[in-house]
């Protein structure tokens, strides 16, 4: 590993509209470090919004610069970084983040997730070609590859404060 343990940035991972921005956006203002959205990087690059992108380029486009920026941010030191959903199946992205991170998995419930769905549905193009049993299926699928080799917590029935807290406290 090129980078000390406490220098390395920080990687928030889990599945779509879990908190990872919210979260990682006051982890960064509690630990004193930039913040980065590779999705806003991504709508900023292209200049409109991931619908679009997946519209007019296609997922496979997206999903290249979504793997270079995380490759490019994960490098550098200090940041918190967070991924969109389905960042963390690319391979290379997993490599990037576990050489060079900490990662720090955003687990919730199907249950509570399911009502979330409303909200997020006209954001995420991932969601607007499945019924709600493929977005189940789409979600125990990525549950299994995010679990693996990291700290996971819970954030159900958690406010976004206090999961922001558990992950500066397991910092210390
Ligand atoms: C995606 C998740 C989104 C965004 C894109 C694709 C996915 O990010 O990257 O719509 O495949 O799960 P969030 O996890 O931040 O919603």
């Amino acid at each position: 590993r090129e980078v000390p343990v406490r220098q390395q940035s920080i990687v928030l991972i889990g599945f779509m509209g879990v908190g990872k921005t919210t979260i990682g956006t006051l982890v960064a203002q509690k630990l004193y470090r930039s913040f980065v959205d590779i999705d806003e990087e991504i709508e900023k690059e292209f200049g409109m919004p991931t619908t679009d992108i997946f519209k007019v380029h296609g997922e496979t486009v997206f999903r290249e610069h979504e793997k270079k920026l995380i490759q490019f941010y994960c490098e550098q030191k200090l940041k918190i970084i967070s991924i969109g959903g389905g960042a963390f199946m690319q391979p290379e992205v997993r490599e990037a983040c576990l050489a060079n991170c900490t990662v720090f998995y955003l687990d919730v419930s199907w249950e509570q997730w399911k009502e979330r769905l409303d909200i997020l549905i006209d954001s995420r193009p991932i969601l607007q070609n499945r019924d709600l049993d493929e977005i189940e299926k789409l979600f125990y699928e990525r549950q299994g590859a995010y679990s693996l080799n990291h700290s996971t917590l819970s954030v159900n029935d958690q406010s976004p404060e206090q999961i922001a807290d558990h992950i500066v406290e397991s910092l210390k």
